[in-house]
């Protein structure tokens, strides 16, 4: 059921809430709201702090596991919109060794987020999934019809069911209690406070690493894991802010949406791409001991852009802009 027909808008002074503020996904949202002109936003944090100020902004900082802080923070601030952006995130070797933290983690807090939203007579929640929700051998590009409709890949299974259960709830709970949940896959992201931490962190914030430190330490070479070959999709953080914010005020209904790019790029042209924006004049090795993993992974967006969204940041502005953010914060 798509029903655009009847979608709040948000108004500039009701109050939105951001869980999960201060991550690479919580702060673009911030920024998003604030270049739209809203001005009474809240923002969740747990640990790290959050990295946009503003007058508009009030951050409160609270761990969404905890069942009566989460009921407590609704009655308190009483949003009227919810960006849902908070969750135990990770690469595939933390996704793999955490296997029961992800989720469980992931189920709690969006249990409670999700829940309280609807106790609180939340006027229209977002809910943030990922593409790693699909089946592994999906057809390409992947449709939102694709969901459980085979087998998903083994290592990051926990956080996929976690989230699979996270838009099932919003589902659900539009169906039973009438409320006006959505939610939206995003593919790889990149961008302005994203995770550079090479055990933990995806192949985009891994790669402009690895370059950035290959060229300080005058290296001949990067050595890239697998052929290159495999094709693989990335957004700019803000493209994918602008598209929550339109979906919030343009779309309802219970299912779920894509959100990306709509082309991928080889990991060997994505690595020549990087390493020409950070300035490596050492070569590739490519070590074709390691694995590939799935040779494509493209979102089919064309529901996305049915509603009327399309992104803009191209992928070389757009990794020259999170390659200078990376500088801001680790020179
Ligand atoms: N990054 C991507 O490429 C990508 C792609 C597709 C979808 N997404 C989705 O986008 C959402 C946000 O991802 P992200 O990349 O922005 O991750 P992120 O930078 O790690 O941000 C997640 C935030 O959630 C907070 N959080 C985790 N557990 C919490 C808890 N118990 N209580 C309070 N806060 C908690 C973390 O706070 P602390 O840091 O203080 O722990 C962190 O700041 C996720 O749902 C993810 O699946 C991301």
């Amino acid at each position: 059921m798509v029903d655009t027909k009847y979608t709040v808008t948000m108004n500039k002074n009701d109050k939105i809430l951001v869980a999960g503020a201060a991550g690479m996904v919580g702060s673009a949202i911030i920024r998003a709201l604030l270049k739209a002109g809203y001005q009474n936003i809240s923002g969740t944090y747990r640990n790290r702090k959050p990295s946009v100020g503003s007058d508009f902004v009030d951050y409160l900082q609270i761990d969404l596991m905890d069942q009566s802080a989460v009921k407590n923070m609704y009655e308190t601030l009483k949003p009227d919109f919810v960006f849902y952006a908070a969750a135990k995130v990770g690469g595939i070797v933390a996704n793999n060794t955490y296997r029961a933290e992800f989720l469980y983690d992931n189920l709690v807090i969006q249990n409670n987020i999700v829940h309280n939203a609807w106790l609180s007579k939340v006027k229209k929640l977002l809910f943030l999934g990922s593409s790693c929700i699909y089946p592994k051998m999906a057809p390409q590009p992947i449709k939102e019809e694709y969901l459980l409709t085979g087998l998903l890949e083994y290592t990051n299974e926990p956080y996929a069911i976690a989230k699979i259960a996270g838009l099932k709830l919003c589902e659900n709970y539009n169906i039973q209690y009438g409320t006006d949940f959505i939610a939206a896959m995003p593919t790889n992201l990149y961008g302005p406070e994203d995770n550079y931490d090479l055990q933990n962190s995806h192949v985009l914030p891994a790669l402009i690493r690895k370059f950035h430190e290959a060229k300080t330490n005058a290296a001949e070479k990067v050595v890239i894991w697998g052929t290159g070959s495999p094709l693989r999709e990335f957004m700019h953080v803000d493209d994918l802010a602008s598209a929550c914010v339109f979906l919030m005020n343009n779309y309802s209904g219970n299912k779920f949406v894509n959100i990306g790019w709509g082309e991928d790029i080889s990991i060997k042209e994505l690595a020549l791409l990087v390493k020409r924006i950070v300035g490596f004049e050492g070569f590739l090795e490519f070590d074709v001991s390691k694995p590939d993993g799935t040779p494509r992974k493209l979102l089919d967006v064309s529901f996305l852009r049915s509603l009327g969204f399309n992104p803009s940041i191209h992928l070389e502005d757009g990794i020259n802009n999170a390659y200078a953010d990376f500088l801001n914060k680790y020179q």
